[in-house]
């Protein structure tokens, strides 16, 4: 089976998996969603292993299941509060980086407001670095967590019609899988308002583009929302709220136009009453929206075992 080979001793983006690797992972994580669904939820993959969780920016899901997919794996999980750290005494993100790395831990996950901070922190250390989300220009274990949500509800992604709707330009999730999606096979719409769209996007990058959510989501097979990601935006993009959600809310009235069986996907937080309509959100027959937090912690299990093969076959 593939593993994630030298190269990639970092999980840094999906543009640097090969797609045996993203196979392999999704693979990998299928087997350990079984686990997680045990009692007895414990392996000793990573016992002796050390993982530093390192968030600059808030998270619910990111976090804790990273937290639990490196205890379920006997790995000893250290979660690093940046706000009581000598970050906040005007430490550097290098020094940072260099300070951790002088403890030997063998994985830091990591999460910072700023694109290419990961990767950037990534070349100042010894041990394999995963980005937990980087400003708007990747969420890697986000893009496979949903991948795994669609092929385990769907049976594959090859064919099927994806359609992702809402704030792509500040989207790191929907950079990550539109590279993903694209690369295993699916057709990608993006739906969204002209001033919600990154600009240059387009056909080049495997993509089709709506400013109407009916068309957009015409024949669709998985419609997966976006919350507006105010903390990343300067200035306004949407007139107001209320309009924002006439036009591109996800009501069950939009979602019509979609297929009968259409899967509803969402990475969270959501925000009710902007991007979706709490109902279609809530409903247990069409909504993946918490098969998507499940599947989160498995992909991360999968990942943090790929990326520390090679020290337990040196052991
Ligand atoms: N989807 C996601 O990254 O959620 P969190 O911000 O809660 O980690």
């Amino acid at each position: 089976m593939a593993t994630i080979s030298a190269p990639h001793r970092h999980l840094l983006g999906i543009a640097s998996l090969a797609t045996e690797e993203i196979e392999a992972l999704l693979e990998t994580a299928d087997g350990f969603v079984d686990l997680n669904r045990r009692s007895d939820k414990k392996l000793a993959l990573l016992r002796g292993l050390t993982q530093i969780n390192l968030f600059f920016e808030s998270s619910t899901r990111t976090r804790t299941s990273f937290e639990l997919a490196g205890k379920r794996l006997g790995a000893d999980v250290v979660n690093m509060s940046v706000g009581a750290s000598a970050i906040k005494k005007g430490e550097t993100l290098i020094d940072t980086a260099m300070t951790l790395n002088a403890m030997h831990p063998d994985v830091l996950v990591v999460r910072h407001h700023d694109s290419g901070a990961v990767a950037l922190l990534a070349r100042h250390v010894r041990c394999a670095v995963i980005n937990a989300g980087d400003g708007t220009h990747e969420h890697p274990t986000q893009a496979l967590l949903d991948a795994l949500t669609i092929r385990r509800r769907r049976g594959r992604i090859a064919g099927l019609t994806v359609a992702i709707c809402g704030d792509i330009a500040h989207s790191r999730v929907a950079r990550s899988n539109i590279l993903l999606l694209t690369r295993l096979g699916a057709r990608v719409r993006l739906v969204a308002p002209p001033t919600l769209l990154p600009p240059g996007m387009g056909p080049q990058y495997g993509v089709e583009l709506f400013h109407d959510m009916r068309a957009g989501l015409e024949g669709a097979d998985i419609v997966m929302m976006l919350r507006l990601q105010s903390e990343r935006m300067q200035g306004s993009f949407v007139p107001s709220l209320r309009e924002y959600f006439r036009f591109f809310g996800l009501t069950w009235e939009k979602l019509a136009s979609a297929r009968p069986d259409a899967l509803i996907m969402h990475p969270g937080p959501m925000n009710r009453g902007v991007e979706i309509d709490g109902v279609v959100a809530d409903d247990i027959d069409r909504s993946a929206i918490l098969d998507q937090v499940e599947m989160g912690v498995a992909v991360r299990m999968a990942c943090l075992d790929h990326l520390t093969r090679h020290l337990r076959e040196a052991a």
